[in-house]
């Protein structure tokens, strides 16, 4: 088998204070996690808010250094990186975050948002970018006429994230990793982002490390799951059997959770719970 894009070997992430004698009060966000990301797969990391997801994630992105383990890119660690080495990872590897008007430069149009990027990374010279930008702007789905010389906050939330998309594939990446990029966003627009992300993965052999609180979502998309609960990974494996047959108590209470999504069940479930009340009011 191929080496992995990317490989977490022991990774942890403590924040807070160390104390006057070095052990103390210091937290740890990811402790001790180990994982790999294949080319072309798309692994998914779930569990509730403040899990580590996040801090997970900007170890991998290279954003944050771990506390102690490795991050290694193609077998390669990066607590050995030097400058070229950096600039091929910020190549291969893209993020896109949850909230894309944060993720914008607000006094950039987005003709120039593309075009720093395909400048920086020499792929397009004076006389092809235009050409460039706007097939950019078509592969998510804009109309280049229209929307090149938009700033940010002339833009809806979903066609922002299609931008912060857009300048994640100008370089041509092997691996996308998107934490919770749907989370901002109208339920109806989550849909097309969604739809814009699984399209680009797939017609061009992407990875993609999707970070998301919505198991449908995971269950739709993924290949493998791992599950994450105060930082450490308590279930991972395939995702059609870490959802279809769940060893941990905490997978199932994340599945629980998902059935309340389904508008059918919440509201069983709320007649349920009304008829109980009616026998036992709650006091005034
Ligand atoms: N920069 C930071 N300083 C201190 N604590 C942090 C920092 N970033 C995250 N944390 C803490 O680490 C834990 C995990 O956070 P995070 O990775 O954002 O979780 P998730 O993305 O799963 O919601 C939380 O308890 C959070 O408060
Ligand atoms: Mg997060």
């Amino acid at each position: 088998m191929s080496i992995p894009i990317l490989t977490a070997r022991g990774v942890v992430k403590s924040f807070g204070s160390k104390g006057w004698f070095g052990a103390g009060d210091a937290k740890r966000a990811v402790d001790t996690i180990d994982l790999d990301v294949n080319e072309g797969e798309t692994l998914a990391i779930v569990g509730e808010s403040g899990s580590g997801k996040s801090t997970l994630a900007r170890m991998l992105l290279g954003l944050s250094k771990p506390t102690s383990g490795d991050v290694s890119y193609c077998g390669q660690p990066m607590g050995g990186f030097a400058a070229p080495d950096w600039a091929a990872f910020r190549k291969s590897v893209q993020p896109i975050f949850q909230d894309p008007a944060s993720s914008l430069n607000p006094r950039m149009r987005v003709d120039t948002t593309l075009a720093n990027v395909l400048r920086r990374h020499r792929l397009a010279t004076r006389a092809t970018l235009d050409t460039a930008i706007a097939e950019l702007l078509h592969s998510v789905g804009l109309d280049p006429v229209q929307f090149h010389d938009r700033y940010p906050h002339q833009l809806s939330g979903g066609q922002q994230q299609r931008i912060a998309i857009a300048r994640a594939m100008a370089v041509r990446p092997k691996l996308i990793i998107a934490d919770e990029p749907l989370s901002s966003l109208d339920m109806s627009v989550q849909a097309q982002i969604l739809d814009l992300l699984v399209n680009l993965k797939t017609s061009r052999n992407l990875g993609l490390v999707l970070i998301s609180h919505d198991l449908n979502v995971v269950d739709a998309i993924s290949d493998r799951i791992i599950v994450m609960y105060l930082g450490k990974v308590i279930e991972a494996g395939p995702t059609k059997q870490v959802l279809g047959h769940p060893q941990s108590d905490y997978t199932r209470s994340l599945l629980a959770a998902k059935l309340v999504a389904d508008p059918h069940i919440a509201r069983q479930r709320r007649l349920a719970i009304e008829a109980t009340m009616v026998k036992h009011p709650e006091p005034i």
